[in-house]
């Protein structure tokens, strides 16, 4: 693949999530969603599926030898993989809570080069390439500078994945060494406020690649650090993450991964 191919996925990949974020907050006006449990606090709502497939159509459209990977519709590994959550955060967006984005991502020879995740409420769009930095709205963002954590924000995602006791531990590791946690349901949109310095980092036991692969990038090309999400089989089971400010991560990642 040549520079010119990422060009075309990065511009493609940003035009796409707005579209994808209008067609998703169609239905988050519309009160009358229709909401089914995959489990347990772990809703999917029409707007998931149609966003879903209208980001499916359209790679297909343009880039029809690629391959997805979606929470909703799922897939496998592939050389040239576009990774996606048509929706994240949508406990949030299923309560009308207006915090949720979409998040495109393109893998490419083992690695996430590309990334966009819109906010659609805010119309915050965060897009990052690798080796080319990161934006928000076109501008360029950095993470922050703290180092120390009782100066630090932190966000401590809870992962149905793992048990509550294993959560309750985290947090209160967290709170114990001096950081300020919040859990406000977006992966995707705490990475992006990780990489333009709103927040000092974000941490959670088990995360799926949709939800943190624009992220990664993000915060990447910030100039944060990021724990070694797609080793061994991250990609398709998942993995803890761990992804902060530079002078932060060694800390935030040890206080994290204690007793884990
Ligand atoms: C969830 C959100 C949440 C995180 C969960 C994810 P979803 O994704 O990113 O913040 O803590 O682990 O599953 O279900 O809203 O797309
Ligand atoms: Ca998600």
């Amino acid at each position: 693949m040549i520079e010119k191919d990422i060009e075309r996925r990065f511009v493609f990949a940003a035009d796409l999530a707005r579209e994808a974020g209008r067609c998703a907050v169609r239905y988050f006006r519309d009160r009358s969603l229709a909401v089914t449990m995959k489990g347990q606090n772990d809703p999917v709502t029409a707007a998931d599926l149609e966003t879903d497939q209208l980001i499916a159509r359209r790679i297909a459209g343009q880039f029809p030898e690629d391959r997805i990977l979606s929470e909703e519709s799922g897939g496998n590994p592939a050389d040239r993989l576009w990774i996606v959550d048509p929706i994240d955060g949508t406990l949030n967006f299923a309560r009308g809570i207006s915090r949720f984005a979409v998040s495109i991502a393109f893998f490419w020879n083992g690695t996430v080069v590309l990334g966009a995740i819109y906010d659609p409420i805010a119309d915050e769009m965060f897009t990052a390439r690798r080796g080319g930095g990161a934006f928000l709205n076109g501008s360029p963002i950095r993470a922050s500078a703290i180092s120390e954590p009782k100066s630090a924000l932190v966000e401590a995602g809870y992962s149905l994945k793992r048990p509550l006791a294993d959560y309750h531990a985290l947090v209160g590791r967290l709170l114990e060494a001096g950081y300020n946690v919040r859990q406000v349901g977006s992966a995707a949109l705490g990475l992006a406020e990780v990489a333009c310095g709103r927040i000092d980092g974000y941490c959670e036991l088990h995360l799926a690649s949709w939800d943190v692969a624009a992220g990664l990038v993000l915060v990447e090309e910030a100039g944060g650090r990021t724990s070694d999400f797609f080793t061994d089989t991250g990609l398709t089971d998942g993995n803890f993450l761990v992804a902060a400010a530079p002078a932060l991560q060694a800390h935030l990642h040890e206080v994290a991964e204690r007793e884990r």
